[in-house]
């Protein structure tokens, strides 16, 4: 078999991969859930990072493939994410990052290409200049990392969708909780999951892009939206 036909077998059995053993990869998600890694002993240059690796690894890819002139992130926690953002776009030679956070913290690492923004995700204020900020920019990236219940979600994809330019991302973090498969979070009730669907039952011009779930281990089932107009 030629190399371009046994490509092509192994793209059909991952894909058929995926498909069939879908219990077999909720149960692995699940159980890297609960180690707590993710939360504990996950570090971008030092700083703690409430990701998991293979999302990382997507990001990297998407920053690569779509060069982000801005990404808004709401949910800064320690400012892991922000830095890991601002290396790959240290890396790409372009970029900038506004990440909001409620809460101000000592360990924020500073890095030019972050502003660091303390105020609720959802404050007519904090939309104000993140309006301001998108203006002219023509790549821009939305991430939401915040409050994960469903009704803050739902109330921050209905106010930040407008700023994603068209080709690129709504990026719905910690989709996976309240079942999703994650069921250890058993009080966390309906969260980004629930968010997402209701949301795109009235916005056609977001596509969930299952593909960029490639890697099986994600937090982020149905998370990746990409505007499609
Ligand atoms: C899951 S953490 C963010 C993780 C971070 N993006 C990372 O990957 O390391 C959620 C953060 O959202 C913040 N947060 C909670 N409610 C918020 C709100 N209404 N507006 C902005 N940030 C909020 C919390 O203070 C917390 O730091």
């Amino acid at each position: 078999m030629g190399f371009v036909n046994r490509a092509k077998n192994v793209a059909t059995k991952t894909k058929n991969y995926f498909v069939h053993d879908k219990e077999l990869i909720d149960a692995f998600n699940k159980q890297y859930f609960d180690t707590r890694v993710w939360q504990n002993r996950t570090h971008w240059f030092g700083t703690r990072i409430l990701k998991c690796p293979t999302d990382l690894w997507v990001y990297q890819e998407m920053f690569h493939e779509l060069q982000p002139d801005l990404v808004i992130e709401t949910g800064t926690f320690n400012g892991g994410s922000a830095l890991y953002m601002a290396h790959l776009m240290d890396i790409v030679g372009k970029g900038e990052i506004i990440t909001i956070d409620i809460e101000k913290k000592d360990v924020f690492p500073e890095h030019p290409r972050i502003t660091y923004h303390t105020a609720s995700s959802v404050a007519p204020e904090t939309i104000a200049m993140v309006a301001e900020k998108v203006r002219g920019k023509k790549s821009v990236m939305v991430i939401l990392d915040s409050d994960h219940s469903r009704d803050h979600v739902l109330q921050e994809m209905k106010l930040y969708h407008r700023f994603v330019s068209k080709g690129n991302y709504l990026i719905v973090e910690d989709s996976n909780l309240n079942g999703n498969p994650i069921h250890s979070e058993l009080r966390h009730g309906p969260g980004p999951m629930e968010a997402l669907h209701e949301f795109l039952q009235e916005n056609s011009d977001f596509k969930i892009d299952k593909d960029r779930e490639k890697f099986m281990v994600t937090f982020n089932p149905n998370g990746y939206l990409k505007r499609v107009q």
